[in-house]
This record gives structure tokens, sequence and C-alpha cells, in this order.
């Protein structure tokens, strides 16, 4: 799916950032740039910045930056082309038609594949009206307590003990291709003929946010194994997208979305009236996931299993939902084991009750974590501490984390002077570590560049690297002066490299159309982003200059000793950086 170049940058222009960025957080100027509340974490300080002049924004706290496009995308939890879309409309320009950029083949086998699973759908549903369905039937409705009304809104069905009932459908009365059904994956092809995926279950058809079929999930109406069968991921399904009954949820009005477990929690919570319920099929929660649900509201409601993997996965969700700035809490079902049994066992009044009564997440974690501590032994409570430190470090914001440690040390019984040392301590120690502290994840993953391509920069170095970029981008007059002593090789990183690349080879550099790059991974673009946003330091010409040489000096001076430190260097070329390194002093970048 490609849109032409010009296309893209027409819509850019066309959407100035301060105002488009405006209309979802509170800006307020401060000199040439604008600052807010960062809408990508929580905090209560305004660290995210937009420049006007660029087109740009980034957040010095958590390091997100980009243009209009990637701000739209990061908002909306959209694709590229979702998000040129959206800033289109908005500024009246009509986007070429879809079949220009995206390819027509591949449409063509997305909209076959929805077709197929629409379809396969209705087949489905329209089983369990028939006598190889009835006891489908029978256990939705007697062994679930559905009514038909919820088996009609979920499109529920059964697949057929007959097993190839619905390859005779689709192919004989629907005329697919064997190799269409053979790529939708509900068929597959063996020496004995076409074999079913789903057989003998009842099923749920999982919907997109347009209500459209893209996978389904099967149980057995036993105790047999495995309990759900669900599809695969494809090109019209990736789980780490989709939240079942979100198609549903979004429509409803509460100022709330439910967070469970299963098919059946979300089902029979609409069916209660709890129609914003939502659930992530059993998969791992992802940083995704939260930014669909932030798109529909502020405050999720933990509503998991009560079993230690349920409350594992709270544990797990709690910092990606708060790392997406919603407000989480905790539902108590007591001894019941899910949404499902509360709800058959004591009613939607009861639950309703259970909603009122929900309590902070973190808190309620940390009563969690204590019980798998053994407190009567010393050594176990500086663990516990520790570990309580360590999870206090999600909250980024200080002030918040205080409130945080406040509370925990109040209803922990902890005193608040270790606890808050503790805490400080380990931020300092995540810092050196990982961009975003996800203290509940496991470690950051290690950082793709390999150490050949990243040379090691002093701090120094590195800041002097930043500065000659951004005043590059941010003034064309200087590039000369910095040309005639650096090359785009003398940059540290690969990223680095690229932008004076651009900066010193084109006469008409943009840091917004830069950000679009399509070899730039998402740290490369937040780290961009970073790096034009800039913290100018004047606005004197005289001092700008003297900024530059020194900043030219100082990237120099390492250049030429890691070479004097080289192990096997030649005499010839030490005695020549030894010479070119006494002459750093005669450097001037001039007007
Ligand atoms: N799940 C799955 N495969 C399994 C078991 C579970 O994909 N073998 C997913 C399903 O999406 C399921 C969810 O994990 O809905 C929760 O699992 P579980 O709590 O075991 O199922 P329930 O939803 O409670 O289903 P039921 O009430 O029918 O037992
Ligand atoms: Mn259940």
């Amino acid at each position: 799916m490609r849109y032409d170049e010009s296309i893209i940058e027409q819509v850019r222009e066309a959407n100035d950032i301060v105002s488009v960025v405006g209309q979802y957080v509170k800006l307020e100027k401060k000199g040439a740039n604008y600052f807010g509340l960062c809408p990508f974490h929580n905090e209560k300080t305004g660290s995210f910045s937009v420049n006007p002049k660029l087109q740009i924004y980034y957040c010095f706290g958590c390091n997100k930056g980009g243009n209009v496009i990637s701000f739209i995308m990061e908002y909306e939890n959209a694709s590229f082309p979702e998000a040129l879309k959206i800033l289109a409309d908005r500024a009246h320009i009509s986007l070429p038609a879809a079949d220009t950029y995206e390819d027509p083949a591949e449409k063509k086998k997305r909209e076959r594949m929805l077709a197929i699973y629409k379809d396969a759908a209705y087949f489905y549903h329209d089983s369990l009206y028939t006598p190889d369905g009835s006891q489908g039937l029978k256990y939705l409705m007697e062994k679930r307590r559905l009514s038909k009304a919820t088996i009609t809104h979920f499109g529920l069905g059964y697949s057929g003990k007959f097993s190839d009932g619905i390859y005779q459908y689709l192919k004989h009365a629907k005329g697919y291709s064997d190799n269409d059904l053979k790529e939708s994956g509900l068929i597959s092809f063996s020496e004995k003929g076409p074999k079913c995926m789903f057989w003998n279950r009842v099923m749920f058809p999982i919907m997109d946010l347009n209500n459209r079929v893209i996978g389904f999930g099967g149980r057995v109406m036993g105790d047999g194994e495995p309990k759900y069968l669900n599809s695969h991921e494809s090109l019209i399904f990736n789980k780490s997208n989709v939240l079942y009954g979100l198609n549903f949820a979004k429509k409803s009005r509460e100022k709330f979305l439910l967070l469970c477990e299963g098919y059946m929690d979300v089902i029979s919570l609409h069916q209660a009236g709890f129609t914003n319920a939502v659930a992530s099929l059993g998969t791992a929660f992802t940083d995704s996931h939260a930014r669909l649900l932030k798109r529909y509201t502020d405050t999720v409601i933990l509503t998991q299993d009560s079993d230690a993997a349920g409350v594992r996965a709270r544990m797990r969700s709690f910092p990606i939902l708060h790392g997406a700035g919603l407000k989480v809490k905790v539902l108590d079902m007591g001894p019941y084991k899910d949404p499902d049994e509360f709800i058959k066992a004591n009613g939607p009044d009861a639950y309703r009750e259970c909603i009122d009564k929900a309590r902070n997440a973190f808190l309620y974690n940390m009563d969690m974590l204590k019980q798998e501590y053994d407190l009567t032994d010393p050594a176990k409570v500086t663990d516990l501490y520790r570990r309580i430190a360590r999870e206090l470090t999600v909250f980024t914001d200080k002030i918040e984390r205080d409130n945080y440690v406040k509370a925990v040390s109040r209803e922990q019984n902890i005193d608040y002077d270790s606890l808050h040392e503790l805490t400080e301590r380990e931020i300092l120690n995540s810092q050196g570590m990982s961009r975003t502290v996800m203290p509940m994840q496991p470690a950051a993953p290690a950082p793709k560049e390999s150490e050949s391509e990243r040379r090691k920069t002093s701090g120094r170095a590195g800041r002097s690297e930043d500065i000659l970029l951004y005043w590059m981008s941010e003034r064309k007059e200087v590039i000369p002066g910095i040309c005639a002593y650096l090359k785009p090789e003398d940059f540290s990183t690969p990223l680095k490299r690229k932008i004076a690349q651009q900066l010193m080879t084109s006469s008409d550099f943009c840091a917004a159309a830069f950000l679009d790059r399509e070899d730039l991974n998402e740290e490369e673009q937040s780290e961009a982003g970073r790096i034009f946003a800039g913290t100018p330091v004047t606005t004197d010409d005289d001092d700008l200059y003297k900024i530059l040489t020194e900043a030219v000096r100082n990237i120099l001076k390492e250049i030429y000793d890691g070479i004097l430190h080289e192990r096997n260097v030649s005499a010839e070329k030490f005695q020549e950086t030894l010479l070119k390194k006494s002459g750093l002093q005669n450097i001037r970048i001039t007007q």
C-alpha cells in the first residue's frame, strides 16, 4: 500500500501540527514552542512539546516524538493510511481512490477472506437451528443460559459433526475455490480430502470494530481438549489489535470499560446489561490493546479471573494500561472464578455493587504481592520492600509516585521514609537501563543496533552532535561552516548519520518529512523527534557560532582520541592524528 510522496506532503502541510494536537491536548505557548500534558504517558507536569516551525512534537518525559501523521497514528492507534485519511478529511483533501494505493491483489485477497468469514459465520449460526446443530443450541441456552437474542446478537453458532458441511456450502453454494478456502485457514486439504478446522464445537465469531467477522473461537461442549480452538492470525486477524466485544462496547455509554478474559465473560456481562465489557481472548495484553481502549475510555476496570493466572494477568496489564494514560481499577469477585460464574450465581445487581466498590489497581496489586512473602522472615520483608519500590517506578511523574509511596506505606504499614528512599534509588537505577520503565514486564529487549554501527560516545560528544543536528535543521545557513570540518560518517549512530547526510546534502531538508522515512524504526523516529525538538539555548548569533564551534571541537576531539587509543594504530596515523588534535583550537565556525 503506497501513497505518492507528494500527496503525503500535501496532507501534512494542510494540517498544522499545533492545531491538530491542540484538538487532543491543551497546549500553552512558551517561547517559540507549545507545551502540554503528554497524551502518551501519565503525567502532571507538561513535558510534551510541539514545535510549530519544524511541525513536530516531542515528549521529554516518555521520549515519544514525530510529525502530525505519527501523532495521529499513535493517538488514534491508526495505521499510516488510516492516519493520512483522517488528516486528509480534516483538510478537505480527497485522497486518490483506495485502489491506487493498496496493492490491488492484496486488497482482493483481503476482501475475499472477509467474505468467506462472513459466509462461514452465517453458516455456523444457521446450523444451530438444524437437527445436527440442536445440541449446540441446547448447550448455549441450557448450560450457558444464553437467550436467543444474545445468541443472535453475538452471532454464535455451531460447527457440524459431519465436518465437511461447511466445505460443501462454501465451495458449492458460494463458489469459493479450494485455494481460497485453504488460504482462509478454515479448511485444510490432505490425501483424505478437505478437512475443516472447526468440528463439533460451539462457535464464537470474532468481530473487528466495524462488525466484520475476522476469526473464530470454537469451544468443545464438554470437557474435551483444547477447550477453545482459535483462528490463526491472518491477513485480516491480528490478535494484539483485537478486543472481543469492543465493537459493541464502544457504543455503550458508560464512562469505563470492563476488561475480562474470555468470550463467555463478555457475552454473560453484555446479556446482564454490562455492554461495556471486552476481553483480550486469553492472549497477552499488549500496548496496542491499551491504546485501543484509550480511544474509547479513560478508565478500565479489571475483572479477570480470580485464579492465580488471572491475578498475574492483572499484575501484568497494570503498567501497560497505566502507560497508555488509563486509570485502572480492580473488581473483586470474591470466591467466584470469573464474571460469567459470578453473574450466574448472584445476578447483575450484585455485580454492579462490585463495580461501585472497585479498588485502585496498584494498591490492590501490592496487597496480592504481599501475600507471596513470608513476613516472619526479616530477609523476606526486605525483599518485599525492594519489590514494592521497583513496582512504584511505574509512576514516572514524581508527584504521582510520591502519592503512591504514601498510600502504600500507609496501607502496608511500611515506614514512609524507607520506602521513599528505596523507590528513588530504583528510579535512578532504572534510568540507565531502559527508556521506558515497565517494571512488571520482562527486561527490555537488547538494542537492535550492533556495536560496530554505533560508535561509543561520551555524553558530551553525543550532546554536541544533538546540538549541531538541531541547529542545522533550524538554521540552514550554519550548514556550510560545519561541513568544512565534519562529514555525515563522523556522527556516532546510524540515525544521526542519516540525519546529517540529508541535512548536508539536500538543500530543502524538512524535519517533518524526514520522520516519515521508511528506514526508521519506531525508536529512531522518537530519537529524531528528540533531536529536532532540541533545547535552543541562545538567540544571540555570536553565542550560536561559539556553541557550534565548541560542539565541532568536542566531536572531533573524541574521534581523534579514539584513534590515538587504538591498539594497532600505525605510527604515521598516530602522528597525523596528534597533529590534528593539537590544531583543534584553531577551528572556528563563523557566519
Ligand atoms: N482460551 C483459549 N484456549 C484455551 C483456553 C482459553 O484461547 N484452550 C482463551 C479463550 O479466549 C477463553 C479465555 O482464554 O475465553 C479464557 O479462558 P477460560 O477462563 O478458561 O475460559 P472461559 O472464558 O471461562 O470459558 P468457559 O466459561 O466456557 O469455560
Ligand atoms: Mn468461564
